[in-house]
C-alpha cells in the first residue's frame, strides 16, 4: 500500500492506496466524487478527465499513487468558477448533453479550452475536443455552447501561467548528476509533475562503453539513430529539437527545448525538455535519465528511465500499455542504428516520421507470428 497525500477540490486528503488503484477509482470509490466518469477506463474516451495541477488528465489512467501531492479537481469542484458557470448555462441552452454521461469530462475540456486559447473556431474546438468521446452523438451542441461561451474571450494568461507555476512547484528533486552543476536550471514548464508515466527500460549494443560513452553525447548522431527526430540547434547543454510523429491520419511535429546533463565518471545523463505540437496544440514534458555500463560479451548496457506527461488532444495516445510497446520499439530500433554507425555503417533505419500505427501493426503482426509458432 502506498501512503499518498493530495489536495482534491481544495480539500487536502491522505489515504492508504494499492499501487494499482487509478485515480479514477480513487475519486470515486474512497472519496464518493462520482462525478468523474469512467468509460473505457483505457485513456480513449476522456470520460474521466479532471484537472490535476490545472491540465486536464485522464484519470482512468493517472495512478493515484503516482498523484502524491497533486492538486487535483473533480467536476464537483467548479462551484463559483465563472467559466464553468458560463458554460454549463451554455450546455443547457444549446442542448448539449443527452445521456449526460460525457458530460463532466468535456466540460473540464471546454473550460480548458477557453481558458487557454480565448476566443475559438468551430474548428478549433472540434480539434481540440477530439479527445472526448460522446457516445449519444451530441457534438453539434456541444460544439455550440464551447463557441459562445469562447466568443470575445482572450486567453487566460494568468491562469496559464499559474498552472505552469503549479506544476513546477510539484517536481522531484533532479537526479544527482544533475545537482552537481546548480547552475544549469531545468526550464520550469518543462517538468513532468505529478500525473506523468514513468517507463524503465535496458538495451544492449554490441560496443564497448567507451565507444557507446562519446557517442550518447553526440546529439546529431543520437537523432539519427531516432526516426523522426531532427538536432536544429545544440550547444552543448541547450538543445532545441523537433520530433516527428503520425499516428494514422494525424500527423504530430512536436518542436521544443531541452537542457541536456551528462556525469564523465558516472557516464550518466540527464534530458530535460518540453515541446508542443503546433497542429494539435498538445503538450509533451518528458525527462530521460540514462547510463552506460559494460554490458555482455565485450558490449554494453544502457538502461533508460523516461518519464512523461502529454496533455491536450494527443493526450488520449500517451496511455500506458501503447507508449510501452512504442518505447520498447524505439529503443530496440535505437540500439541497431546506433551499434550500425559505431560501425561507421548507415542506420538500420531511414530517418522519417515515426508512426505509432506502423510499430503497433508491426507488433501485432509479431504476436500473431509467435501464436502461429507456438
Ligand atoms: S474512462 Fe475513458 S479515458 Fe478514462
Ligand atoms: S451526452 Fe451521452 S455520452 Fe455524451
Amino acid at each position: 500500500m502506498n501512503a499518498i497525500t493530495l489536495t482534491v477540490n481544495g480539500r487536502r486528503v491522505s489515504s492508504l492506496v494499492e499501487p494499482r488503484t487509478h485515480l479514477a477509482d480513487f475519486l470515486r470509490e474512497h472519496l464518493d466524487l462520482t462525478g468523474t466518469h469512467l468509460g473505457c477506463e483505457q485513456g480513449v474516451c476522456g470520460a474521466c478527465t479532471v484537472l490535476i495541477d490545472g491540465k486536464p488528465q485522464r484519470s482512468c489512467i493517472a495512478s493515484a499513487a503516482a498523484c502524491d501531492g497533486a492538486d487535483v479537481r473533480t467536476i464537483e469542484g467548479f462551484d463559483g468558477d465563472p467559466v464553468m458557470g458560463e458554460l454549463r448555462e451554455a450546455f443547457s441552452v444549446h442542448h448539449a448533453l443527452q445521456c449526460g454521461f460525457c458530460t463532466p469530462g468535456m466540460l473540464i475540456s471546454s473550460r480548458d479550452i477557453v481558458l487557454r486559447l480565448g476566443e475559438s473556431s468551430e474548428r478549433t474546438v472540434r480539434e481540440e475536443l477530439s479527445g472526448n468521446l460522446c457516445r449519444c452523438t451530441g457534438y453539434v451542441g456541444i460544439v455550440n455552447a464551447v463557441c459562445a461561451v469562447s466568443a470575445g474571450k482572450a486567453p487566460a494568461g494568468d491562469a496559464a501561467v499559474a498552472d505552469v507555476a503549479a506544476v513546477a512547484a510539484a517536481t522531484p528533486a533532479a537526479p544527482s548528476t544533475a545537482a552537481a552543476k546548480p547552475a544549469v536550471q531545468a526550464p520550469a514548464a518543462a517538468s513532468v509533475g505529478a500525473g506523468g508515466s514513468e517507463i524503465r527500460q535496458s538495451l544492449s549494443v554490441d560496443a564497448p562503453p567507451e565507444a557507446v560513452w562519446p557517442a550518447l553525447k553526440d546529439m546529431n548522431l543520437i537523432a539519427s539513430c531516432l526516426p523522426g527526430a531532427e538536432v536544429l540547434a545544440f550547444d552543448g547543454e541547450r538543445l532545441k529539437g523537433r520530433m516527428v510523429v503520425t499516428f494514422g491520419p494525424i500527423k504530430a511535429a512536436f518542436g521544443g527545448d531541452a537542457t541536456v546533463r551528462f556525469d564523465e565518471a558516472a557516464r550518466t545523463g540527464l534530458v530535460v525538455g518540453s515541446g508542443r505540437d503546433s497542429g494539435s496544440g498538445s503538450r509533451a514534458h518528458g525527462e530521460i535519465a540514462f547510463a552506460v555500463k559494460p554490458g555482455a560479451a565485450g558490449g554494453s548496457d544502457i538502461d533508460l528511465a523516461l518519464r512523461y506527461r502529454i496533455s491536450g488532444p494527443l493526450a488520449q495516445f500517451s496511455r500506458g500499455a501503447l507508449v510501452q510497446n512504442l518505447v520498447s520499439h524505439l529503443t530496440a530500433l535505437f540500439a541497431a542504428n546506433l551499434a550500425a554507425r559505431l560501425k561507421g555503417e548507415a542506420p538500420v533505419a531511414a530517418s522519417g516520421g515515426l508512426s505509432v500505427m506502423a510499430v503497433l501493426a508491426a507488433l501485432v503482426k509479431g504476436w500473431f507470428g509467435r501464436l502461429r509458432g507456438g
